[in-house]
């Protein structure tokens, strides 16, 4: 199992073109390696498994950090593999108080939610938020209090936390009543409930097994901010949004499940979808901040690495133009790789439309 989760934007299927363009230039080379905006992790885990690089994640999302534990593993207590075997068969949820069945009661179907009123769904026929279906919404609130139980008492370590909340995170993902982002949800209510495989458990104890070389870190928060905290690179890989749709109010169910302090106070008051009740400055959110921050990346990341690289796309909201001029007003080089490829929309009917996605290599002259 590659993919955790369904994400928009995810490089799984480009790592050919990656490993092309990028990675087996420096497949010989000790480098410091930056994966700029982690994401699902696939581009880390392909680099850990096949070079010998000091690895540095970073993104902006909880649920990235969470979902990178994966490569983390070698950090985690033996004993984690049999409680992840456990987690899933959870189902004493009549052992939790109302106060505990979060997910259940703002998120899935049959809930009470607190924090929109129930006119809200006047047009449905549940009176609630419907991402779940109330057996998967009270197995993650199950989940998640025997996570915090175990981690509160002292028996598991921070990378066992994070392990266990990815394959909460796994499970949510793959029982979501919605198409791929949680911006809506579908209006089907009898899902069966899926379970994650155990040979997926097998598979992270032979990784395991394996002692997988540790990344040197995951910085959490805006890229601009995490470069200047970084040592000096070799190579900066950045996978930026390519348009001004959120990644904060798409994946926000995420974010929430991978935060053992997570409380309804975080809900905004009234929103149907759940998002969260404070807004995460991110200028990649507007055409005007993107345009800013696409500048800084650039120049930023000059600063903190020798070369970058940037994945993009041909309808991506800035120009090749665009990305020309900031390198010509700094005087940098700039090459550009492309490969065509079909865009795919969440519900999976292809668009006739052919986009090309774009590798932007930056360095000093
Ligand atoms: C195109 S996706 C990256 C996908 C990733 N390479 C993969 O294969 O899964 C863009 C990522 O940028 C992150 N992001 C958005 N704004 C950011 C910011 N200002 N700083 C850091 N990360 C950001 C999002 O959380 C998202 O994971």
């Amino acid at each position: 199992m590659k993919k955790i989760i369904r994400y928009i934007g995810s490089k799984e299927k480009l790592l050919d073109f990656l490993s092309e363009t990028i990675f087996n230039e420096y497949k010989n080379k000790q480098i410091n390696f930056l994966d700029g905006f982690t994401g699902t992790s696939v581009v880390s885990k392909h680099c850990q498994e096949n070079y010998d690089w000091n690895l540095f994640l970073s993104d902006i999302s909880d649920y990235s950090e969470v979902i990178s534990s994966r490569l983390f593993i070698s950090l985690c207590s033996p004993k984690v593999f049999s409680i992840l075997r456990e987690l899933q068969k959870l189902d004493n949820h009549e052992s939790l108080s109302d106060e505990k069945l979060v997910f259940f009661n703002e998120f899935s179907i049959k809930g009470t939610p607190r924090t929109v009123s129930k006119e809200a769904f006047s047009n449905q026929d549940v009176l609630s938020r419907m991402f779940f279906t109330e057996e998967v919404g009270k197995k993650i609130d199950l989940m998640r209090t025997h996570i915090s139980n175990l981690f509160n008492s002292g028996e598991i370590n921070e990378y066992d936390k994070r392990l266990l909340l990815m394959l909460v995170i796994a499970f949510a993902d793959k029982n979501a009543n919605t198409t791929s982002v949680y911006g809506a949800y579908l209006k089907k209510q009898d899902r069966p409930t899926v379970y994650i495989p155990e040979s997926f458990i097998d598979l992270l104890e032979e990784e395991y097994k394996q002692k997988p070389t540790t990344p040197k870190g995951f910085f959490k928060g805006d890229i601009i901010t995490n470069l200047k905290e970084m040592p000096e690179l070799d190579v900066a890989y950045f996978d930026p949004p390519y348009n001004t749709r959120k990644y904060e109010s798409n994946y926000h169910i995420l974010n929430y499940i991978s935060s053992l302090d997570f409380n309804i106070s975080e809900i905004k008051e009234g929103s149907k979808t759940g998002l969260p009740s404070t807004k995460t400055k991110n200028l990649f959110g507007s055409k005007k901040g993107t345009r800013i921050i696409f500048k800084d990346l650039i120049e930023t990341g000059m600063e903190s690495s020798k070369n970058i690289f940037i994945s993009y796309s041909s309808d991506g909201e800035m120009t090749k133009e665009e990305v020309f001029d900031i390198c010509s007003d700094n005087n940098f080089e700039i090459n550009v790789y492309t490969k065509d490829y079909k865009k795919f929309k969440a519900n999976n009917i292809e668009t006739a439309k052919s986009l090309d996605e774009i590798i932007y290599h930056i360095r000093r002259r």
